[in-house]
Order: C-alpha cells, then sequence, then structure tokens
C-alpha cells in the first residue's frame, strides 16, 4: 500500500485537467494520503519535495503538451541515490500522440521511479464543443476514472506503459519551435469588444499578454494557446484564427486567481 503524502503539479488551461487532478486527491485522500496542489506555473521545480510522491498532472497539447510543461518537466531534479516514485495523468480530446513514453524516459534517466500513467479523455477546449449531453458523460467517465487510477495508486498496481517508437517521434515534432509560433498566431485580440478590464493578461500563464490601465491589450511572444483568456474574457473579445470562438471552461475563473 502507498503510503506517502502526495505532491501533485498540474497544468489546465481551462479547467478539464484540474477537475480530474482534484477527483484524484479528494479519492486519494480517502486512503488518509495527504495530497497537495501545486501550480505547474507558479512552481519551480527545483524546489520539489523528492520525500514526497510526485504527481504530474498537464493537458495534451499537440499530440504531446504545451512547452511550458516541458519546461518544468525538463528542470525537474535528477535524483542521486533516491527514488523519488513519480506518477502522470493527461487530459486529451482524442489523440495524446503517446506523450507518456518520452515522458517515461526523461523521468526514468532522472532517476525517478515511474509507478503509474494514465490518460482522460475530456472535452475539447479547442475545436466547436460537441453538445453539453455528449461533454458531460464524457467528464463523468472520466472522473469514475480517476477514482479508479486513485485505488490503483494506493494499491500499487498502476502501471506507466509507452507506445513505442511513435511517441518519440511525436515528442520530437512536439518540441519544434515552429509549431509553437504558428500555434501562437491563432489567438488575437477583437479590440472593437473587448473593455480593457485586462483579465486576459492577469489569468495568462505565460505572461503574454501586457496590459495597460486604459489600453487596450497586447500579445507579446510566448502564448501558448491554452485557450484560458479565450474561455473567461467577459466579452468572448479573444479570437481564434481570427473568428469569435464558443468559450469551453471546465471551472470557475477564481481557480485562476487564486
Ligand atoms: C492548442 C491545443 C492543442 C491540443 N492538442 C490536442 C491533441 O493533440 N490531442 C488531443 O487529443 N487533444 C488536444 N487538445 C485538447 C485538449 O488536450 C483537451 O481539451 C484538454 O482536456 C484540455 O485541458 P485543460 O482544460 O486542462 O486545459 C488540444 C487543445 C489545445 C488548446
Amino acid at each position: 500500500m502507498l503510503k506517502k503524502d502526495i505532491d501533485i503539479y498540474w497544468f489546465s488551461g481551462t479547467g478539464n485537467t484540474y477537475l480530474i487532478t482534484n477527483e484524484l486527491k479528494e479519492e486519494l485522500e480517502k486512503f488518509n494520503i495527504k495530497v497537495n496542489l501545486f501550480k505547474i506555473e507558479k512552481s519551480n521545480p527545483k524546489n520539489i519535495d523528492t520525500d514526497k510522491i510526485i504527481g504530474l498532472a498537464f493537458p495534451v497539447a499537440v499530440q504531446a503538451t504545451y512547452p511550458l510543461v516541458w519546461n518544468f518537466i525538463d528542470r525537474l531534479p535528477n535524483l542521486e541515490s533516491k527514488n523519488t516514485k513519480i506518477f502522470m495523468i493527461d487530459t486529451l480530446a482524442g489523440f495524446s500522440g503517446g506523450v507518456v513514453g518520452p515522458l517515461k524516459n526523461i523521468l526514468s534517466k532522472k532517476g525517478y521511479e515511474c509507478i503509474g500513467a494514465k490518460e482522460f479523455i475530456m472535452p475539447s477546449n479547442y475545436s466547436k464543443p460537441k453538445e453539453e449531453e455528449v461533454n458531460r458523460k464524457k467528464v463523468e467517465k472520466s472522473l469514475k476514472k480517476a477514482k479508479d487510477f486513485a485505488k490503483d495508486l494506493v494499491e500499487e498496481k498502476s502501471n506507466w506503459g509507452r507506445v513505442p517508437g511513435v511517441s518519440d517521434v511525436v515528442k520530437y515534432i512536439n518540441n519544434r519551435q515552429f509549431i509553437w509560433n504558428s500555434i501562437q498566431k491563432t489567438v488575437s485580440i477583437n479590440n472593437d469588444k473587448c473593455i480593457k478590464c485586462g483579465l486576459c493578461a492577469k489569468l495568462c500563464p505565460t505572461n503574454s499578454i501586457r496590459f495597460n490601465k486604459g489600453e487596450y491589450p497586447i500579445k507579446v511572444d510566448g502564448c501558448e494557446s491554452c485557450m484560458r483568456c479565450i474561455a473567461f474574457c467577459p466579452q468572448n473579445a479573444i479570437l481564434l484564427n481570427k473568428k469569435e470562438t464558443t468559450q469551453y471552461k471546465a471551472v470557475n475563473l477564481e481557480l485562476f486567481l487564486k
């Protein structure tokens, strides 16, 4: 039986990953395991407590995950003698490209013991949202899966598989800067609708929106198109591919303002 406390480092653009992470936490705590949640965007990977079990939680993006998540993972400390246990969860709309494989390689090389990986299908926060009922069923199924994963972790029955071959290619492609350069251009601000509230700048996990009171916000380099600004803009004034889009969010705004 797993006994140690767990620290989960999570990133979520629009809340799907948080929902699953929080369900996992609540379920693990039923087994008397204390679970702390930390935002990846606010955490320094060098300061993680390697006496704890570590969890990583993130959305799939471009068949792997966001550069900000890779950046956190790449800077996790190398372990010398210790064998810290680590697990991962990701949420995705349909196909992850096998991100679990390259992640396992990286973490194993750093000396972590990879104890479990699970992927959770959730509503897409990128393409046109499906009907509410379809989305609700996906969420329900994944919340149940999170409960089962918690039990597997505690009973030390979880595993971390990998898709041989494919996944390393996917990580290579996902890593290309030109891909992210073009992706960041898909998000833009519609000044005709903007009320200069500055919320988008406050929410942006990569500080890619500059805002001065009384002025329109300006997008600068570094956006990873996580959809958070689009999801929560009170005016729906942030465009995807130059068009207004249906706002998708799985949680309340407050989670990201804390
Ligand atoms: C820029 C971007 C790229 C995405 N790429 C993929 C992908 O390659 N495969 C996939 O299944 N879902 C993809 N998705 C969908 C998200 O992974 C999915 O909706 C996820 O649950 C969102 O989690 P979050 O709400 O925690 O940000 C992508 C979403 C965005 C915004």
